[in-house]
């Protein structure tokens, strides 16, 4: 079997496909769509990032493809409709990577809110010339209440944290989720409450149509002026152009992305304020992490292979 890998994995895939032709992509540089279409045309399986377009067109290009592993929980960028009608499985890396990129979600909420990247450049410029009882104001957590979008597996683990600040937990999510309520004393609300009623938003849910472009102008409005808002999510979720106007005018107190509505691409005007702290998508960025969702695509592929489905498939 012939199995593509698009990108250099911190994982020794190799190792682990022994035994199969690896088209091993190990180099710094992303394949082009024209390339990725080339290399893939003959392949029985793709390793694919969460920056390749896996369209319909494509899949009807690889006519020996049997299943396409996405090195990421979110498969936005592959028309899964139209790979189930031609019969190739699409898994993704889900629960491997719920706590990091929980655990990212936290630091960008903590680093917006107690302003520590704005920080860091004040004392590094040499600014820092002794102690004042209103340099770099921030806002309190212990307490206070936390809005979360998305209330899946890492909006969730989001929550477990947050319990840890003795914060009030509200979400927001296409459906009632009883049980996790009931674990972690979290209470279901409307967008609009959810807004109004948060100290910090955090988004963890995935790009729908549901979703896109939930949050513009008219949610920022409605947020509090002392208001954190994270995206670990996805970018679209958020009209970027909305939130450096948002931003400037002080609507919110600052925001934390790690994702971007034009991925790699971003706003502009975010690169000079120093209310925002910008994260290049790394979300599930740990060692650890990463090798498990390397071992995952792996495991994902061979079982395939072997005629299973595997528990990860979408
Ligand atoms: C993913 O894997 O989809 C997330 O963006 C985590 O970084």
């Amino acid at each position: 079997m012939k199995i593509l890998v698009t990108a250099k994995l911190p994982y020794d895939v190799l190792k682990h496909l022994e035994g199969h032709e690896v088209d091993y992509n190990n180099t710094d540089d992303p394949l082009t769509p024209a390339e990725l279409a080339e290399r893939a045309k003959d392949a029985d399986a793709v390793i694919s990032m969460l920056s390749d377009k896996i369209t319909a067109d494509f899949m009807k290009g690889c006519p020996n493809l049997k299943v396409v592993a996405n090195y990421a929980v979110g498969y936005n960028n592959i028309d899964v409709a139209a790979a189930k009608e031609l019969g190739i499985t699409v898994c993704n890396t889900p629960d491997v990577l719920t706590q990091a990129t929980a655990e990212l979600g936290f630091s960008l909420m903590m680093a917006a809110g107690r302003r520590i990247v704005e920080s860091d450049k004040f004392t590094r410029d040499r600014k820092f010339r002794g102690w004042k009882s209103d340099m770099m104001l921030g806002v309190d957590f212990y307490g206070k209440t936390i809005g979360i979008f998305g209330f899946g597996r890492i909006g969730q683990a989001v929550a477990r944290m947050a319990a840890g600040f003795n914060m009030k937990i509200l979400y927001h999510s296409r459906s009632k989720k009883y049980s996790a309520e009931m674990a972690m004393n979290a209470s279901f609300v409307d967008f609009e409450k959810l807004l109004r009623k948060s100290d910090f938003i955090i988004i963890t849910a995935p790009a729908n149509e549901g979703t896109k472009h939930k949050f513009t102008m008219d949610a920022f409005k409605q947020m509090k002026p002392t208001s954190v808002l994270v995206n670990i999510g996805r970018g679209e979720i958020v009209k970027e152009s909305d939130l450096a106007d948002a931003l400037e005018q002080k609507l919110i107190f600052a925001a934390g992305l790690d994702v971007y509505e034009f991925e790699p691409v971003i706003e502009e005007r975010l690169f000079a304020l120093d209310n925002v702290v910008l994260a290049p998508h790394i979300g599930s960025g740990t060692t650890d992490t990463r090798a498990a969702m390397g071992a995952l695509c792996c495991d994902s592929v061979l079982s395939v292979f072997a005629g299973k489905t595997p528990n990860n498939a979408l």
